[in-house]
């Protein structure tokens, strides 16, 4: 009677399939958890909601060789300081918005989404709304009635989805909290509005090549 090789045995297989299965399923459990601290609001990647009570900059980082989000001084959304809860509550409401119009259906939300329409990620600080004082009231008004080609090239219009005021106003308090969140960059090469505080006309400081311009 023939005898079976060690590696071909059936209980071996059966064991090591049992371990592979059990050793990933305990290392996926770790990493789940290893991963809550980067991804939850408040935390290492994700600011806490309170942050639409700030200015959110995107700077280049040279040390990461990368645009990261920089969270500066007082700057509250529509002139209101909000309490974390309270900025949770706006913000829950903007991303149930997002949600109920189905704005993934023509927009990428950190990327996920389609492709009909700009990536909304960092409209907050896209450099189309003009100025950092006009922006909140613009974007508002550009969420309840985009009938106006707002700016880019691509040739299409966004509908008007019958956005209440009051909608739009967390939809604009859920975009700029988006645009605090560290994506690692995404999306590339993208500039932003420019919130210095300094007048436009003076940016020798700043930008020694734009002072270089007859
Ligand atoms: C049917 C497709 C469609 C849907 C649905 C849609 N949008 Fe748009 N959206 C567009 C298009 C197209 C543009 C570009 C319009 C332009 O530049 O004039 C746009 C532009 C925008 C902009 C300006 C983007 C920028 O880069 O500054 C914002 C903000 C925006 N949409 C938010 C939303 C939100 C929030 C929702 C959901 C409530 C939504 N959109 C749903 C098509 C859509």
């Amino acid at each position: 009677m023939s005898q079976t090789a060690w590696w071909a045995s059936e209980s071996l297989w059966r064991k090591s399939a049992i371990w592979v299965t059990g050793v990933s399923f305990i290392f996926l459990i770790y990493l789940t958890f290893d991963t809550l601290p980067y991804i939850k609001a408040g935390g290492t990647n994700v600011p806490g909601f309170s942050v639409i009570n700030k200015r959110i900059d995107y700077q280049y980082n040279e040390a990461k060789h990368r645009y990261l989000p920089v969270i500066g001084q007082d700057e509250p959304l529509f002139g209101k300081m909000l309490t974390e809860a309270e900025a949770e509550a706006l913000v829950s409401k903007g991303k149930l918005t997002t949600q109920a119009k189905n704005c993934m259906e023509c927009h990428t939300l950190l990327g996920n989404g389609a492709y009909y329409a700009p990536d909304l990620t960092k409209a907050w600080l896209d450099p189309a709304w003009g100025s950092k004082e006009t922006r909140e009231a613009d974007m508002v008004a550009f969420l309840m009635n985009p009938t106006d080609k707002l700016h880019n090239s691509i040739g299409r219009r966004m509908p008007n989805l019958g956005i209440t005021e009051e909608e739009a106003k967390a939809t604009v308090a859920f975009l700029k909290w988006m645009s605090a969140i560290n994506t690692m960059g995404f999306p590339h090469n993208f500039k932003p509005l420019d919130q210095s505080d300094a007048p436009a006309a003076v940016p020798a400081a700043t930008a020694p090549a734009a002072a270089a311009q007859p």
